[in-house]
């Protein structure tokens, strides 16, 4: 058995627009990190966190990776080993690409992997749903699902859980700008009304069926005028500046989409292109800056792969 990895899991964008804690997908960067070691003393310790300044707890108790890491030893019977976590942030928290899941994920799959669990990847969902719980406090399964499973990934029922990994057309880039603004998860989520009417209802899953459709026949298009959310995104808009000028500009330049990631700040489009993807992320990019708003931006196709090891 090897005494140390380290695993890099992948940010994810959840929604996708219309599918409010029910899809999500992997891309490839940015992600997260983790070293993780065999120690002689059982238990889990956490010996350092960067990227984080200074933001998330070194207690293993109150560190969602270390406590998915125990809840999963737990399950398969395996207290008595002891394993050193070492978190190297390498995207930004609270951006709405699934920083907390990345790292959690990383975390999961590296004990998976030293322990050599031949299980599917998939059992482990369970325990980095605890993870979201306690990132955000509520354990939606559309960031951890694809960061762990990669691709595209629907999450029909929570329970009993029932994650089905989708198809999706080659091609498909995605361009994300995450502007330097904060949107906490879990304030993102008090805001969004719990009760909808029938027919925002009946235009929304509407919506998740074509885009649903769109993927499995190849169908951009369908993809594209299926990617409307009536019901969260009026309200979490408002928290992202410049919403609506970025899409505009976005679906000018030929974008396929364009949408809020997961809770935001952070927004995407899609494109059918690795080039188109630069250029409306540069330019959003660029306005942005005029309105004195720093932001990161991301360029990627769909992550297939979910987290690997690579040291
Ligand atoms: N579905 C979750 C939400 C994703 O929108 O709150 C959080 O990244």
């Amino acid at each position: 058995m090897k005494d140390s990895i380290k695993v890099f899991a992948p940010a994810t964008v959840a929604n996708v627009v219309c599918g409010f804690d029910v899809l999500g997908f992997a891309v490839n960067e940015p992600g997260d990190e983790v070293i993780m070691r065999v120690t002689n003393k059982p238990g889990i310790t956490l010996s350092k966190i960067t990227g984080d300044n200074g933001r998330l707890p070194l207690d293993p108790a109150k560190n969602t990776v270390s406590v998915s890491v125990q809840h999963y030893l737990k399950s398969i019977d395996r207290t008595d080993i002891g394993l050193d976590i070492e978190l190297h942030k390498k995207m930004p928290i609270g951006s709405g690409l699934g920083s907390s899941s990345a790292s959690t994920v990383a975390g999961l799959f590296a004990a998976k992997t030293l322990l050599g669990d031949e299980t599917d990847v998939a059992k482990l969902l369970p325990f980095a749903i605890k993870g979201e719980e306690m990132a955000c406090g509520h354990g939606h399964a559309d960031n951890v699902a694809p960061a762990l499973m990669g691709g595209f990934v629907l999450i029909r029922s929570y329970e009993p859980l029932d994650v089905i990994r989708l198809p999706h057309p080659k091609g498909l880039y995605c361009a994300i700008v995450f502007p330097d603004v904060d949107v906490p998860t879990r304030e993102a989520r008090q805001i969004i009304r719990d009760k909808i009417y029938m027919k925002d209802a009946v235009t929304q899953w509407g919506n998740i069926a074509g885009l649903v459709s769109g993927l499995f026949m190849n169908d951009i298009d369908l993809i594209g005028r299926s990617m409307k959310d009536i019901l969260v995104e009026p309200v979490r808009s408002m928290l992202i500046p410049d919403f609506y000028k970025m899409r505009e500009m976005a679906m000018e330049m030929g974008a396929v989409s364009f949408g809020i990631s997961g809770s935001g700040p952070s927004v995407f489009a899609f494109t059918k292109s690795e080039e188109e993807a630069k250029q409306i992320a540069q330019k959003l990019q660029k306005h942005l800056a005029g309105a004195g708003i720093g932001s990161n931006i991301y360029v990627s196709d769909i992550n297939d792969q979910g987290p690997r090891v690579i040291g």
